[in-house]
């Protein structure tokens, strides 16, 4: 009767143990940013943010294309994010400061965005994770940006384990049907439209 009740009671540690286990995995910042692991261009694939408003924001957008490119400055890498509403491109570019495995985006005072890049076991995909805090809005957001428009079902569902560690709501899916738009604006086309930065943050105005 003793071993039973010792394996019963092991079996229910081990059950309550192993979610936080697996969330420490899940959420584990990278150790290190390697500058090449993540330049270049990303389509997001899906996004979750705990800010209403903002979730509502990322479901407008037909596509979101991300940019990360370095600078003459080691500690720089510039971001460039192009989101599609229809047949309309609009054009965010920032500097963001690299330190350890977080990162900074380099706004002055208008808003406040750190976030970091988080483990993931898909082999072209990124997860990253912001923390934005501005007049208007305090989110906690995470993204899951893939070089391919659309990832395999295991992928996503380590996606989604990553929200519910994070207690963050059931991801935004963008459409892999709808086209990015092109990496640089075309000021001169009708249908692109660069929106100045100071209106809109990534996913919805931050300031
Ligand atoms: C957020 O949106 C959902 C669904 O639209 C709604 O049920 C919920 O009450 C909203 N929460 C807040 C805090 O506005
Ligand atoms: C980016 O880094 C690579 C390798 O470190 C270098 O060859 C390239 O010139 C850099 N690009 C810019 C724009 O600095
Ligand atoms: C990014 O940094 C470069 C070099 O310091 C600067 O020329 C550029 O204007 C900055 N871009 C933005 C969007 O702040
Ligand atoms: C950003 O953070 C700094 C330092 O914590 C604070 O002084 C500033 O007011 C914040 N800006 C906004 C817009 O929240």
């Amino acid at each position: 009767m003793f071993v039973v009740c010792a394996i019963a009671l092991l079996c229910l540690m081990s059950a309550s143990h192993s979610a936080p286990m697996v969330c420490e995995k899940l959420l584990q910042p990278l150790d290190e940013l390697h500058p090449h692991r993540f330049e270049g261009k990303w389509a997001l694939v899906a996004g979750s943010l705990d800010h209403n408003k903002s979730m509502e924001a990322l479901r407008l957008r037909d596509s979101i294309t991300m940019y990360f490119s370095n600078s003459s400055e080691a500690s720089t890498v510039s971001y460039t994010q192009v989101n599609r509403f229809g047949d309309l491109c609009q054009y965010l570019r920032y500097n963001i400061s690299v330190r350890g495995s977080t990162f900074n985006f380099d706004v002055g005072d208008r808003f406040n965005l750190s976030g970091a890049f988080l483990y993931t076991s898909c082999p072209d995909c990124l997860v990253m994770l912001w923390n934005v805090k501005s007049q208007r809005r305090v989110s906690t957001d995470m993204y899951l940006l893939s070089r391919r428009r659309e990832v395999e079902q295991k992928e996503m569902q380590e996606f989604r384990d990553q929200l519910t560690c994070d207690q963050l709501p059931i991801p935004v899916m963008m459409d892999p049907t709808k086209e990015l738009c092109p990496e640089e604006s075309e000021s001169q086309s009708p249908t692109a439209a660069t929106v100045p930065i100071q209106e809109t943050t990534a996913t919805q105005s931050a300031q």
